[in-house]
C-alpha cells in the first residue's frame, strides 16, 4: 500500500484525500505523512465509538476522547473489547492525521450509525425484508424510541461541503433525534407495501430472552447514548439530513435494483451476523403473548 501512495503523490498535487478506510493508527499516520506532501486537505471517516462516554452517555462535539496513540498498531486495546478498541483505534487514526497535517488541514467526522442505498452491513435491508414478508414483526423496545441514523448521501454531501470550505475539526454526523422507531418501521411497511403489523415488546423481556443487541435486532440498542448525539457542530457548518422515509424508501427501490456491489450479492459478510433467525422471532412471540402482557 505504501508504494501505492507513494506513486499517487507523484501524480499531484491533490485538492484532498478523503479516508473512508482507516482503521488502524500506524497505517493512517503513513497515508497522512505522504498526503501531507501531496494534498491541501485531508478528511478522516472516523466513528462516534471515539467517545469515552459512548454508548453510555449523551456525546457533543466537545466530549472526552479515548486514549490511543498516533503510532498504535492494530493490537492496541486488544484487551478493551471489539468495539471500543475499534473506537480507540479510530481515535489514534484522528490523532495520526491532525499529527501528520496539521490541525488546519484535517477534518474528522465523526458519525453515528449510517444507512441509505448500498449499505451491505445489513441493518435495514434486514428490516425491509423482514417487514416485506408480512405478519406480526417482533419490534423492540417501544415505537416512540428516538433514533438517530444519518443517510449516507448526508455523510457524502457534507463531507464535500468540508473540503470545499476548508472546514477543519471535527465534527459529530447524526440526525436530529426527531425520528422514531416506530416511523422506522412503519417506513419499511409503506415502501414494501407489506401488511405486516408490529408487536412491541419490552426491552427488559427482551434482554432476558438473551436477544442480541445492535445485531440480532438490528439497531435495536437500550443504551441510552446511543441516540444522544448531539451534531449541532456540523449542523451549524451546513449539516442537512432527509427525512428517514426518503433513505428507508430508496434503500428498498436499491435492493431491487441492479446496482450491485462488488461483491455480487450486495452485502457483506458481515450481513450474516444481522437479523433474527424466524424460528426464533416466531418463538419469542409465542412466549411473549402467552404472557398476557400486551
Ligand atoms: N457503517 C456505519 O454505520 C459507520 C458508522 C460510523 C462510522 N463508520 C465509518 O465509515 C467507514 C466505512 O464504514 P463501513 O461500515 O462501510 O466499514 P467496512 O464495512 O469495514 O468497510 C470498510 C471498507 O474499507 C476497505 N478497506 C479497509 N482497509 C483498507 C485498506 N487498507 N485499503 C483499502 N481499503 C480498505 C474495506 O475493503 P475490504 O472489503 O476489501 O475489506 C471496505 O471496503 C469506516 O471508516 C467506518 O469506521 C461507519
Amino acid at each position: 500500500m505504501g508504494g501505492d501512495l507513494a506513486r499517487l503523490t507523484e501524480h499531484g498535487p491533490w485538492d484532498a484525500v478523503v479516508d473512508t478506510s482507516g482503521f488502524v493508527p500506524r497505517v493512517v499516520r503513513a497515508s497522512a505523512r505522504l498526503a501531507a506532501t501531496a494534498a491541501q486537505h485531508y478528511l478522516f471517516v472516523s466513528t462516534v465509538n471515539v467517545y469515552q462516554g459512548w454508548p453510555v452517555r449523551p456525546l457533543s462535539d466537545s466530549s472526552a476522547v479515548l486514549e490511543c496513540p498516533p503510532d498504535a498498531d492494530a493490537s492496541y486495546g486488544a484487551d478493551l473489547g471489539e468495539a471500543t478498541q475499534y473506537g480507540a483505534l479510530k481515535a489514534g487514526c484522528e490523532r495520526a492525521v491532525i499529527a501528520s497535517m496539521g490541525a488546519g488541514r484535517a477534518t474528522v467526522l465523526r458519525p453515528g450509525v449510517i444507512l441509505g442505498p448500498r449499505e451491505y452491513v445489513g441493518r435495514l435491508p434486514w428490516w425491509l425484508r423482514r417487514v416485506a414478508q408480512g405478519g406480526t414483526v417482533l419490534a423492540p423496545g417501544s415505537p416512540a424510541r428516538r433514533i438517530q441514523p444519518i443517510d449516507v448521501r448526508d455523510v457524502a454531501a457534507f463531507a464535500l461541503r468540508a473540503i470545499e470550505e476548508r472546514l477543519s475539526g471535527s465534527f459529530n454526523l447524526t440526525s436530529p433525534p426527531d425520528a422514531t422507531f416506530g416511523q422506522l418501521l412503519e417506513s419499511c411497511k409503506a415502501a414494501t407495501g407489506s401488511d405486516a403489523t408490529f408487536a412491541w415488546v419490552p426491552d427488559g423481556w427482551l434482554v432476558e430472552q438473551g436477544v442480541r443487541q445492535w445485531t440480532e435486532l438490528p439497531l435495536w440498542r437500550t443504551h441510552p447514548g446511543v441516540w444522544a448525539v448531539d451534531s449541532n457542530r456540523a449542523r451549524q457548518a451546513g449539516l442537512t439530513c432527509r427525512p428517514l422515509a426518503d433513505t428507508v424508501h430508496d434503500t428498498w427501490r436499491w435492493m431491487g435494483s441492479d446496482d450491485r456491489l462488488p461483491s455480487g450479492d450486495g452485502e457483506s459478510s458481515r450481513a450474516a451476523d444481522h437479523g433474527m433467525n424466524p424460528s426464533r422471532e416466531t418463538e419469542l412471540l409465542r412466549k411473549w403473548v402467552d404472557l398476557g402482557v400486551r
